[in-house]
């Protein structure tokens, strides 16, 4: 099958001001994409747009009017949206969970999960209304992995996982696909001051070029539901996810109760 066309496409790409998703809309305007930056710091939003030739428009992702008005917008002055990444995405800083503060824990579960529901549930419609599309969302290898240094992290790039291969199965009768990347170490400022650390104990980070190859790669993808991971100096790969046991007697779960990992090994 052919690989999906990206150019002329409309994509919209949160968190497109800064790292991971500024050189994703990079990688998409490259190939051809009408991008629109979607991100709550205007300033920096506008910034990026100019840059890349892009267009942009202000959107808090945890705010689901915001999203509503986003869609309608972008569709209003594109004609329709055929591809989204649901990339904007925060951690606590390290906070265990003694430490963690219900403000801490509300505000990366706003920006880390509900953004990327909000956004899922307000775009594909959208993606449906172009008679199909691409949406990506951005986990992380903390998706996969557990992080120790910062579990409420983990608990939401887990989140993102699951929602994607839960949504999978159903979009594609509407040819629509949604994959999840997830990302080692990548060189944004979201690292801080661990970027330094990190650099000095010779840990390889990404560079954020490398994830955007990736998550072009998920646009173009005919698979669908995979969970990306892409580690420094490696080509992405779906994760082979084992199946779950099912209950003992051989008995068949009925429809949209099935481990769609079951029988993958
Ligand atoms: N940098 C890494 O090592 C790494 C590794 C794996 C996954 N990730 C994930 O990659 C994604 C992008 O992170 P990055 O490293 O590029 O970080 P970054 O800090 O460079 O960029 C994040 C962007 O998201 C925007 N943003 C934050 N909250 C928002 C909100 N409520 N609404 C709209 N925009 C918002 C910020 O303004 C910023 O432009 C995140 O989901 C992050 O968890 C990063």
């Amino acid at each position: 099958m052919a690989p999906y066309p990206i150019d002329g496409k409309v994509a919209l790409v949160t968190g497109g001001a800064s790292g991971i998703g500024y050189a994703a809309c990079r990688a998409l305007a490259g190939a051809g994409a009408r991008v629109v930056v979607a991100d709550r710091d205007a300033a920096a939003g506008r910034r990026a747009a100019g840059e890349l030739g892009a267009d942009y428009v202000e959107l808090d992702v945890t705010s689901s009017d915001a999203w509503t008005r986003a869609v309608a917008m972008v569709e209003a002055s594109h004609g329709g949206i055929d591809i989204g990444f649901l990339n904007a995405g925060v951690d606590t800083g390290g906070a265990g969970i003694a430490d963690l503060t219900d403000e801490a824990y509300r505000r990366i579960m706003a920006i880390n999960v509900d953004g990327v529901v909000f956004g899922a549930r307000a775009l594909l419609p959208a993606l449906a209304r172009r008679g199909g599309g691409r949406l990506v969302a951005t986990s992380s290898l903390a998706g996969l992995l557990p992080l120790p240094r910062d579990p409420i992290y983990t608990a939401t790039k887990h989140a993102v996982i699951g929602l994607v291969r839960a949504l999978a199965p159903d979009l594609a009768a509407q040819g629509i696909t949604i994959h999840a990347v997830c990302p080692g170490l990548t060189d944004t400022p979201l690292l801080g001051g661990a970027k330094a650390v990190l650099e000095a104990a010779g840990m390889p980070l990404l560079r954020a070029d490398d994830v955007a190859a990736a998550v072009l790669g998920c646009v173009a993808s005919e698979e669908t539901g995979c969970a990306w991971v892409v580690q420094a100096g490696r080509e992405p790969v779906p994760y082979a996810f084992r199946g779950v046991p099912g209950p003992a007697g051989g008995v068949r779960p009925p429809e949209g109760f099935r481990d769609p990992a079951a029988g993958r090994g």
